[in-house]
C-alpha cells in the first residue's frame, strides 16, 4: 500500500496552501487494449484534473518498466484479460474493473447475464489480489439491460456505470487515502457467482425448437465476440449483428431473403435479420457483411430494397414538423463505399423535403468511423477499394458541406473515429451526447493523410495550432473539450432517449427564435466566400493526392495499419502517443519533480 501511505502522508504533512498541487493523482491505466470504455475513463479522469498514461499489458517486465518510469499513485485496470502478477499488485494499488456485479467472476459476465435474462446487472471495481476477479470492492456500479447485444450494453450502460464507479474509488483514494475498502456492498439483488467461459454448447441454435427471441438472445450474448457458431450448408460461419426481422416468414432456418448487407433466416416463429458473419476458414476470417460472406451460396433469394418496411433498416428517415431525422445504424460505425451510397441516396431524398433542419444522428452506439476498412482489407484490390470508399464518403461529406437551403446538425449519441468526426463536422452545428469520445485523427492508420475535408473544416473550427495537436497527438477526446474546442457546439446531458428529446427540443427552439434562419443565412455567406464550392474542391483534390500516395504508393503503412487492425494483431508496444511515461521529454520532467519522488519513497 505505497502509494495510499505516501498520499496519505502527503496530506497530512503540506500546509493547507501547498496541497493543492498533490491533489491530482498519477494514474497508470494498465489495459489490453484502448477500447472505447478505456478511453472514456482516460477523458474522465483528465478531465477531473489527474495525470493519466498508459501502457499495454504486453508483458510483466513492460508493466513493472512503465511503473518505474510513471510512479503512479494508482494502477487502473478498466479492461485487462489477465491477472496483475503478484510482485506488482502487492506493492502498488490496483484497481481492477469487472463488467460484473460484485461477487461475479469469469471471463463471460454480460455473456452470462444476457443469456440468463438479467434485468438489472453491475459493474464492480475492485483491488487486485491472487484470486481473478477478487479482492476488496472500492465501488460498484448498478445498471439495466436493454434488449441489445452486448458490445452496444458494453458501450453505454457498462460504460457510463464504469465511469461512475472509477470516480468513486479514485476520489476515495483521493481523499481518504488511509482508510482501506472494502466497504460493506449493500446489493439490491443478488450477489453474482463465480462461473466459466460461456462455450459454443452453451448458446449453440437449433433452428428447429429456438424462437425468434431465443435466437435473438444467442446471437446477442456473443457480439462482438466471439460470435455465434453455426452452420450453413454444412460450413461453419460465426453469427453477428441479429435484429428481429418483421412480416417475412418460412421454413425455418433457410434463408428467405437479403436486404442490403443481411440476410434473413426463418425461424419457427418468424425471421430475422444477420447483417455480419465471419468465415473462420476463409482467406478473410474477419466481419464482413452477410451479403458478402454468402455471396456465391445466396442463387435467386429475394432482395429487399433496404428502405422497403420490412427490409433491414440500416437507414431511417423520420420528419417532426420542420424537422427531418435521418439516422444511419452501421454496424461498428464503418461505412464502406454502398452504404456512403446509400447514405448519400437517402440524404439527397431528406433535403428534397419540405423541411428547414435535417438531423443526421448517426447510430446508437457510433456515429461513425469512417471507410469500412474490413471490406477494404477483403477487396480483391484493396488499394483501389480504399479509393473508391473515401470517394464515396467524400461525395457525402460534400454533399452536406454544400447543403444551402436546410440547416445540418449532426446529433452524436455515439462515438464516432478518423473520417466520421469530420463528415460531422461538415455539417453546421454539431451536438454530442454527454460521455461521447471523439477520435479526430488517421495517423494511427499507417499515417493516413485522410480527406472528408478536415483540412477545411478543422482549421475553421478550431484554428491551426489546436488543428496541428489534435492531429498529431492522436489522443481521444471527450464531449467537454470538443465543444471547449469548437469542434462541437454544445454537449447535451442524458443518455438514450433524453438525448433523443433534448436533440428534439433544441431543434424546435433553434425553429423558434428564428435562429435557424440566422444561421441558414450566415451559411449563405460562407458558401459566397467559397465561391461556389470550387474552394472546396481545391481542398477535396489536395487531400486526395495524399491519399492515393497513400493507397498506391510505394510506403505500405496504411496497408500494414489496416490488416493488423482487421486481423486484430496485438500491439507489441504502447504507442508513444499514450505511454506518456515512454516519452523522454516527459521522463526529464519526472526527474525534475523531488516531491512527487517522495510518494514511493515513503
Ligand atoms: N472499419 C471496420 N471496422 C471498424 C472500423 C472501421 N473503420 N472502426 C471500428 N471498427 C470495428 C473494430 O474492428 C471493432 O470490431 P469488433 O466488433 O470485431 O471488435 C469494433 O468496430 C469496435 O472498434 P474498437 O476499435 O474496439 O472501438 P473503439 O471504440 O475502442 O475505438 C476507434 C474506436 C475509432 C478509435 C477505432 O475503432 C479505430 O481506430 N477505427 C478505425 C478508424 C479509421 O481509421 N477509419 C478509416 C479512416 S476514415
Amino acid at each position: 500500500m505505497v502509494a495510499a501511505l505516501s498520499i496519505g502522508w502527503l496530506a497530512n504533512n503540506c500546509p493547507e496552501s501547498a496541497r493543492e498541487e498533490f491533489i491530482d493523482m498519477r494514474i497508470l491505466l494498465l489495459v489490453h487494449a484502448f477500447n472505447s470504455l478505456s478511453q472514456r475513463i482516460f477523458v474522465d479522469l483528465r478531465e477531473a484534473g489527474h495525470e493519466l498514461s498508459v501502457e499495454f499489458d504486453i508483458n510483466d517486465d513492460v508493466t513493472l518498466e512503465a511503473i518505474e518510469l510513471f510512479r503512479p499513485d494508482l494502477v487502473l485496470a478498466p479492461f485487462l484479460k489477465r491477472a496483475i502478477p503478484k510482485h506488482i499488485w502487492s506493492r502498488h494499488i490496483c484497481l481492477v474493473v469487472h463488467p460484473g456485479i460484485p461477487g461475479d467472476k469469469g471471463p463471460s459476465a454480460l455473456d452470462w447475464a444476457i443469456l440468463n435474462d438479467e434485468t438489472q446487472w453491475g459493474v464492480t471495481v475492485f483491488q487486485a489480489q491472487a484470486e481473478m476477479d477478487a479482492g476488496p470492492i472500492w465501488a460498484w456500479g448498478g445498471l439495466s439491460l436493454r434488449d441489445a447485444s452486448k458490445s452496444s450494453l458494453y458501450r453505454r450502460e457498462v460504460t457510463n456505470a464504469t465511469a461512475i464507479a472509477v470516480r468513486q474509488a479514485v476520489d476515495h483514494l483521493q481523499n481518504e487515502p488511509l482508510v482501506t475498502p472494502p466497504f460493506e456492498v449493500v446489493l439490491p439483488i443478488a450477489r453474482g457467482i463465480a462461473r466459466p467461459s460461456v462455450r459454443q454448447v452453451d448458446r449453440k441454435i437449433d433452428w428447429s425448437r429456438d424462437t425468434t427471441q431465443q435466437i435473438l438472445k444467442k446471437i446477442r450474448s456473443a457480439d462482438g465476440v466471439p460470435g455465434v457458431k453455426d452452420e450453413i450448408d454444412g460450413h461453419d460461419y460465426y453469427l453477428y449483428d441479429a435484429h428481429e426481422a418483421f412480416d417475412l416468414a418460412g421454413k425455418a432456418g433457410v434463408i428467405i431473403a437479403t436486404s442490403g448487407p443481411a440476410i434473413c433466416r426463418a425461424t419457427i416463429d418468424g425471421a430475422l435479420w444477420i447483417g455480419h458473419m465471419r468465415d473462420r476458414g476463409s482467406s478473410h476470417p474477419f466481419k464482413l457483411p452477410a451479403t458478402h460472406v454468402l455471396e456465391a451460396k445466396l442463387g435467386d433469394v429475394k432482395e429487399i430494397p433496404v428502405d422497403h418496411s420490412s427490409g433491414y433498416r440500416q437507414i431511417q428517415y423520420e420528419e417532426k414538423g420542420a424537422v427531418g431525422y435521418l439516422s444511419f445504424e452501421f454496424y461498428n460505425g464503418a461505412m464502406g463505399t454502398r452504404a456512403c451510397q446509400r447514405l448519400l441516396e437517402a440524404y439527397k431524398k431528406a433535403c428534397a423535403r419540405p423541411i428547414k433542419i435535417l438531423v443526421l444522428t448517426g447510430g446508437a452506439e457510433f456515429w461513425s468511423n469512417g471507410m469500412d476498412l474490413n471490406l477494404i482489407e477483403a477487396a480483391d484490390n484493396p488499394a483501389e477499394e480504399s479509393w473508391q470508399n473515401i470517394n464515396a464518403i467524400d461525395d457525402l461529406a460534400e454533399a452536406i458541406l454544400t447543403t444551402a437551403n436546410k440547416l445540418t446538425i449532426a446529433a452524436m449519441r455515439g462515438n464516432a473515429g478518423a473520417g466520421g468526426v469530420f463528415l460531422a463536422r461538415a455539417c453546421d452545428l454539431v451536438w454530442l451526447r454527454e460521455g461521447t469520445i471523439l477520435n479526430p485523427h488517421y495517423k494511427d492508420m499507417g499515417n493516413l493523410y485522410g480527406s472528408e475535408f478536415w483540412t477545411y473544416l478543422l482549421p475553421l473550427h478550431v484554428g491551426k495550432k489546436e488543428a496541428l495537436q489534435i492531429t498529431g497527438n492522436c489522443l481521444p477526446m471527450g464531449a467537454h473539450r470538443a465543444v471547449e474546442l469548437g469542434l462541437a457546439n454544445v454537449c447535451l446531458g442524458g443518455g438514450g432517449d433524453s438525448f433523443a428529446t433534448r436533440m428534439s427540443e433544441r431543434a424546435i427552439a433553434l425553429l423558434d427564435s428564428g435562429e435557424a434562419a440566422r444561421r441558414l443565412a450566415e451559411k449563405h455567406q460562407r458558401h459566397r466566400a467559397l465561391d461556389g464550392g470550387r474552394a472546396l474542391a481545391e481542398y477535396r483534390q489536395a487531400e486526395l493526392e495524399e491519399m492515393k500516395r497513400n493507397f498506391f504508393g510505394p510506403d505500405p503503412s496504411y496497408h500494414v495499419a489496416r490488416y493488423n487492425f482487421v486481423f486484430k494483431i496485438k500491439k507489441s508496444r504502447t504507442p508513444k502517443s499514450l505511454a506518456r511515461h515512454r516519452n523522454r521529454s516527459n521522463e526529464k520532467a519526472l526527474e525534475k519533480q523531488p516531491e512527487k519522488e517522495q510518494r514511493q519513497a515513503v
